[in-house]
């Protein structure tokens, strides 16, 4: 394995971007914002595209396929925003070759992928991120100070939702094949409301799933995306993944979690983001209605024994993404006067106990029983 020197403080640290649709973009224009970061190497498919960017970015080096790009040796991250499938290969190979590796959601198309994901990064001790990029929005975070500074007691049940009325995000591009995707609205938009409550809840284990999941608009070719689809149909799939999801988690510590996920369902939803938490105490609510940025904080309470509301006034700047790559560098500069391991905790664990919920709740919907989930070691939040 080539291990590359460790980036001090002051080493401008140099980026590979691979791919060019919302997520490539959205990476390659956060880095270029950032200070720190320069943006030298950029992979895709999409030759016109490609050319425009490199051009529009100042990015010097372009390449069709991203082997070439993660073959250079001169590259301290390599940030992966390409289908699901490519994920595991590309992480892979940059680990290897001792580059840190920012990936979008989901880590893998199954648990397995991201835990062998999860040991390249150990082994090679180089830092591994995901783009759980809606935890940053400035409602999340506000609720996660809301719940450390004003407790609202034993959290023993969470509701969490992304459903969609008509938001099939290609009808036969990779994003609708269990193949490329690993899964459908679930892995893709499930993951990231699973991801918003775990975090609220301070990270508890689930142990075990009930779920089901359905495919009754997709197959018949309804519900697609009124918001465009990806760069790269690679089209052509059958839609052999669910359209609706929902799931009941059981935790260790007793507490439950209601998991629902819809690309496409006849129901008031349009683009509605929940996660809601009842607590012994107290409970708080995340509404965000067609990725509103005000009004989304709601709080419960009793005061002098009367039932009240308030709704705290909270507005939610764009650029999420931007703040989990900014704590990205972050990590890899805090690691680079450390004893080694340098980067432990920073190894894709949480993003890999995601992978293994996500997996059961479509083993659990496969077989039509309440299934495990398979143990990994806890998470720090
Ligand atoms: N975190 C978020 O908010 C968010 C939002 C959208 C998508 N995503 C995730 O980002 C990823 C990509 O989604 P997207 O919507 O940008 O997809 P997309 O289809 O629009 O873009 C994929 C890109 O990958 C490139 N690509 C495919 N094969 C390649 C290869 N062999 N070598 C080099 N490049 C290759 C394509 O050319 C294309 O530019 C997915 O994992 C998706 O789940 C995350």
């Amino acid at each position: 394995m080539t291990t590359l020197p460790t980036p001090t403080d002051t080493t401008e640290l140099r980026v590979g971007v691979v791919g060019l649709g919302f997520a490539g973009t959205t990476h390659l224009d956060a880095y270029t914002a950032l200070p720190g970061a320069r943006v030298v190497a950029l992979a895709g498919q999409e030759a016109g595209r490609l050319a425009e960017l490199a051009e529009t970015r100042g990015v010097e080096a372009t390449y069709a396929d991203w082997q070439d790009l993660v073959a250079r040796d001169d590259l301290d991250i390599v940030s992966i925003g390409v289908p699901n499938d490519l994920h595991h290969p590309i992480a892979m190979a940059a680990l290897e070759s001792g580059k840190h590796v920012f990936c979008e959601k989901p880590l893998a198309t199954t648990g397995d992928l991201a835990a062998e994901m999860v040991a390249a990064a150990r082994a090679a001790d180089r830092v591994l991120e995901v783009a759980y990029n809606h935890r940053r929005r400035a409602d999340v975070q506000f609720l996660r100070r809301e719940l450390d500074e004003n407790p609202i007691g034993r959290v023993y049940h969470a509701r969490a939702s992304w459903l969609r009325r008509s938001g099939v995000p290609g009808i036969d591009s990779w994003f609708t094949s269990k193949a490329a995707a690993g899964g459908g609205p679930l892995i893709d938009l499930g993951s990231h409301v699973l991801d918003i409550a775990l975090y609220l809840m301070g990270e508890p284990t689930v142990t075990a799933v009930s779920a089901v999941a359905y495919n009754e608009l997709g197959r018949a070719g309804r519900g697609g995306s009124t918001r465009g689809g990806p760069v790269s149909a690679r089209g052509g799939h059958a839609f052999d993944v669910e359209d609706f999801a929902n799931a009941l988690l059981r935790f260790a510590d007793g507490s439950s979690l209601q998991l629902q996920a819809s690309w496409a369902s006849y129901s008031k939803a349009h683009e509605d983001i929940e996660v809601e938490l009842l607590g012994a105490e107290g409970g708080v609510r995340l509404h965000v209605d067609d990725y509103s940025t005000d009004g989304t904080v709601t709080l419960y309470s009793d005061v002098a024994g009367a039932p009240t509301v308030s709704r705290p006034d909270v507005h939610v700047p764009a650029g999420h993404h931007q703040s989990v790559i900014e704590e990205f560098l972050a990590t890899i500069r805090e690691g680079a006067d450390g004893a080694a391991p340098r980067y432990a905790g920073h190894h894709g664990e949480y993003a890999l106990h995601r992978s293994r919920v996500v997996d059961a709740v479509y083993e659990s919907a496969a077989a039509g029983r309440e299934v495990s989930v398979e143990s990994t070691e806890a998470v720090a939040r």
